[in-house]
């Protein structure tokens, strides 16, 4: 049995429940789905909830129509469909999904249960997704916001956070020295060593530790890359203090950290964030498996909504503390890869702020 909601924990969690940007909607829809029972019907249909408004708000974010308006329908829509959803059409998908749910000994530990919930994402990416996607996306990354990284060959690279190891094999195929990632998973590590060994790629490895006390002297890599893993943790400022530490001075520094204001992507994250608090993530994953989502669309939708902790930050919190340790030649990209927020404000499309916010803060900066 789980325990309910007080409506300020709701409004804690997903503010736009509270301030009524979209009306009553999404408070009506976060207290339907509490009184349904917690079960696995129940958590079935709060999981069908997330593709339900995963494909809603892409659509929105696809046309031209007032965001906020289309949005607070989208949500209402929600409300009534699993209000007269036909739950005799579920069974058939909980006997597929018996057991999936059984298996789940998440440990009390937040680093280790987050590590946990992005292990098991990243081992369902295929190979194309896993070497190809995420080498063209640090590339067009780069490229578009006119950085150039002079003599990469003899560079090293530290991917703090590196989860499944994609950017850090990403570093490697683009023309690094030496790159090692470091995360707590061991679902993420294992999986990222299998598939670097596998590759035969040499200058790829791999260290379990903390991000938030690295095991490195100060001053050691040339590039520290950190890609959406500080808002996950417990103290991203010291997250950022370590990222500092163990850089060259005059070495390059790259942090993605999830953004406030974020639109409506983000109060979508947050709205789901809220239903599905207690749905077991093994179950999650199946029943969209079954659904027939492929595993990067998993990964996309389950990363922020099942993760532990999810703090968004403004540009400026994250600004004022690069500052404070140090960093030098601060720069938040202006432009990202074609489904990037970032990328889609800078091409003024209608309503990018309704619809992203201030876009993802990603920084660059020296020491
Ligand atoms: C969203 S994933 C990002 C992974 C990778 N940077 C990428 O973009 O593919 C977040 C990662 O942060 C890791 N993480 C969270 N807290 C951590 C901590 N305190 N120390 C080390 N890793 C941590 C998780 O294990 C997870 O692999």
């Amino acid at each position: 049995m789980t325990a309910s909601i007080s409506s300020e924990n709701i409004f804690k969690m997903c503010p736009c429940a509270g301030d009524k940007t979209y009306g009553e909607s999404p408070l009506e829809l976060i207290n339907y789905y509490e009184s349904l029972p917690k079960n696995r019907y129940g958590d079935l249909l709060r999981i069908m909830a997330i593709p339900y408004l995963y494909h809603a708000t892409e659509a929105i974010n696809d046309s031209a129509t007032d965001a906020i308006e289309a949005y607070s329908k989208a949500v209402t829509d929600l409300l009534s469909y699993v209000k007269t959803t036909d739950v005799s059409g579920l069974k058939s998908i909980l006997e597929l999904a018996q057991g999936s749910d059984e298996f789940e000994q998440l440990e009390e530990q937040v680093e280790t249960h987050t590590g946990q919930h992005y292990g098991n994402l990243f081992k369902g990416f295929s190979d194309h997704s896993y070497f190809n996607e995420a080498k063209e996306l640090l590339k067009t990354r780069l490229e578009r916001n006119g950085i150039e990284i002079e003599n990469l060959k003899n560079k090293t690279v530290l991917d703090q956070g590196c989860g499944g190891g994609r950017y850090t094999v990403a570093w490697s195929l683009l023309g690094a020295k030496e790159c090692t990632g470091v995360d707590l998973s061991d679902i993420g590590l294992e999986d990222a060593t299998k598939r670097v060994e596998a590759a035969k790629i040499k200058n790829v490895s791999f260290v379990k530790s903390t991000v938030l006390n690295l095991p490195f002297e100060d001053d050691t890599f040339d590039i520290v890359y950190s890609n959406g893993v500080l808002h996950h943790t417990t103290d991203w400022k010291l997250g950022i203090a370590e990222q500092i530490r163990v850089l060259k001075p005059g070495g390059f520094g790259w942090q993605y950290l999830i953004e406030n204001p974020g639109g409506i992507q983000w109060d979508s994250i947050e709205i789901l964030r809220v239903i599905t608090r207690n749905v077991n993530k093994n179950f999650a994953r199946t029943v969209m498996k079954l659904l027939g989502i492929p595993a990067n669309r998993i990964f996309f939708m389950l990363d922020h909504v099942m993760v532990p902790i999810n703090d968004r930050l403004t540009p400026m919190e994250i600004e004022n503390e690069l500052i404070l340790n140090g960093a030098k030649n601060i720069k938040r990209l202006e432009r990202g890869a074609d489904f990037d927020g970032i990328e889609k404000i800078y091409n003024k499309i209608p309503f990018a702020e309704q619809k992203f916010g201030v876009g993802e803060n990603r920084f660059i900066f020296t020491k």
